[in-house]
């Protein structure tokens, strides 16, 4: 492997509009003002390519949180979103839209300096990808429908009966770290096109964006109470707003262990909830690949933003007969994902979010090697001047009983196992307790179908991993979720269906 200790690890300077984005005080964004939390208590935010405090934004109370469920509460029931002409709707959500893609540069720039992912690709994938997010949904505001049945009479009367389709209410969206304004625009697009009204609250870790777009709202026009946005911590803001009586659906994606406890909280009061959560995907390639393609996808599954995806490819499954030139062509990746400060304009693999989730991935690489894993290439740390840089690191040598095999890593780790044949690696990729997504490398049509057909997950990808298409649902098997986001599934989990019957 190279030798990598010539790369600077220095985190480089802020833009100037980005430092003064920082210095702000912190506030809430509740009824379209900036507002002051009722208490004193703040957030450090952290720089995870330098491991310095860069700003400070609130830990709301739950005085904070009453109060922008409040003035969710109050928009919704009036109507003053879900009574406007759809295309009204539509046009509103496209001008914030629009402004998050004149503001796209300085908005790369602040999530790469919170989640230390590189701006580089925060510019390519997760900005580009919440505009998206917004303009696909956009248009469902004008064509939510519901039916009309053929009239019928009865005994007493003529029968004429409908369905109609309406926003499900007040919504609680809570979201993580790993991709914070993709994943707030993820909520708020759908939640929006249906008619609803919303608070949402970004992850402790990962703020900026998600204030910034606050910025955008007033400007895109969208009426008070609409979107309510505030920060805090999970088990404290985050409860409550899963269990306030004015909420009526909570959208939640984050690890399975809290979407469980947020489903029973939840349902207690037989609130709506759609719920996206771990993985530990599987990567199956195939005898017949071209592995000088199959090889880097299966790196790129895994390290891409750091192994912080819920659907990296985190399980490799090469077949005997190519198991040894994909590691090897995996390896030979390591100089392009050698982790970088987020500013550094070569970096394409950036440090971990944050000192905890350091810990907990080096954690499971201790576990992984105490169990008798064998480390095929990183497994350590490069050096660096602060920050949460891991290098990317693939295990072999596992077995199913091992944590780093069962559990969601979520850092630059794969695990790599050989198989014989296709019973055997369909069977070991549905060795897991969750489903999210899958990739599949060969060429041979039949069987990526087989395959396809057999996996049990949410998305399957043939010779990429990762794609997402803002048309296509997208949500978990088995403990990976509960509902689908996106397209028309997505919408329509904001909303609720009405049968009216009259007796004319
Ligand atoms: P987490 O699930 O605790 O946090 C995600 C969000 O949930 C944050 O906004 C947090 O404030 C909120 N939250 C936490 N506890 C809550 C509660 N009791 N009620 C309401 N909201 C609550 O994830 P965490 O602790 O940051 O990461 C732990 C592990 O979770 C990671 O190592 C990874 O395996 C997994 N994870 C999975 C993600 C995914 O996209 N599937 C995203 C983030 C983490
Ligand atoms: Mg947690």
């Amino acid at each position: 492997m190279n030798e990598m200790t010539t790369i600077s690890r220095q985190q480089r300077a802020y833009s100037p509009a980005a430092a003064a984005f920082l210095a702000r005080k912190p506030q809430l964004f509740i009824n379209n003002e900036w507002v002051d939390s009722s208490h004193d208590a703040v957030i450090e935010v952290e720089d995870p390519s330098s491991g310095k405090i860069v700003g400070h934004v609130v830990d709301a109370s739950d005085k904070d949180v009453d109060r922008a469920v409040a003035a969710a509460r109050a928009a919704f029931d009036d109507g003053r979103w879900s009574g406007l002409p759809p295309m009204v709707r539509d046009r509103t959500m496209n001008r914030l839209a629009d402004l998050l893609e004149a503001n796209a540069a300085l908005f790369a720039e602040l999530e790469a300096i919170d989640n230390g992912k590189p701006m580089t690709m925060a510019g390519a994938v997760d900005i580009p990808g919440a505009i998206s997010q917004l303009r696909f949904m956009a248009g469902w505001a004008s064509k939510i429908s519901g039916e009309t049945t053929q009239p019928y009479t009865m005994p007493g009367g003529q029968v004429f009966s409908y369905t109609v389709r309406e926003p499900v209410g007040v919504c609680a969206q809570i979201v993580p770290w790993n991709f914070p304004l993709l994943m707030a625009s993820l909520k708020i697009a759908p939640a929006l096109a249906a008619g609803c009204t919303l608070v949402l609250k970004p992850a402790e870790q990962t703020s900026l964006t998600a204030l910034k777009l606050a910025d955008l709202v007033v400007e895109a026009g969208f009426p008070a109470g609409v979107i309510n946005i505030i920060t805090g911590n999970g088990h404290t803001a985050g409860d409550r707003m899963v269990k306030h009586p004015d909420v009526d659906k909570v959208a939640f994606t984050g690890s399975t262990e809290i979407g469980k406890l947020i489903n029973r909280n939840a349902t207690a009061s037989m609130k709506r909830v759609t719920l996206e959560l771990g993985g530990k995907s599987p990567v199956v390639v195939m005898p017949d690949v071209d592995v000088a393609q199959a090889a880097p996808g299966a790196a790129g599954a895994i390290f891409f933003n750091s192994g912080q995806v819920c659907v990296a490819g985190s399980r490799l499954f090469a077949h005997k007969s190519v198991f040894d030139q994909v590691l090897e062509g995996m390896a030979a990746t390591a100089p392009f994902w050698s982790p970088r400060p987020s500013l550094d304009p070569e970096a394409h693999m950036g440090p971990l979010v944050s000192k905890e989730q350091h810990e907990r991935v080096m954690g499971y690489i201790e576990a992984g090697k105490r169990d008798g894993a064998s480390v095929v290439m990183g497994g350590d740390v490069p050096s660096s001047d602060g920050g949460y840089y891991v290098n990317p690191t693939i295990l072999a040598d596992v077995n199913p009983q091992m944590s780093v095999v069962r559990e969601e890593i979520f850092g630059p780790v794969v695990v790599a196992q050989r198989f014989e044949d296709l019973d055997e690696v369909a069977r070991m990729a549905n060795d897991t307790c969750f489903g999210l997504g899958a990739g599949i490398w060969t060429k041979d049509v039949a069987v990526m179908h087989k395959l396809a057909a057999r996996i049990k997950s949410g998305t399957v990808w043939g010779n990429c991993h990762a794609m997402i298409d803002t048309a296509l649902p997208f949500g978990g098997y088995k403990e990976s979720g509960l509902g689908r986001e996106q397209g028309r599934q997505g919408v329509e989990a904001y909303l609720e269906t009405k049968t009216v019957i009259i007796q004319l």
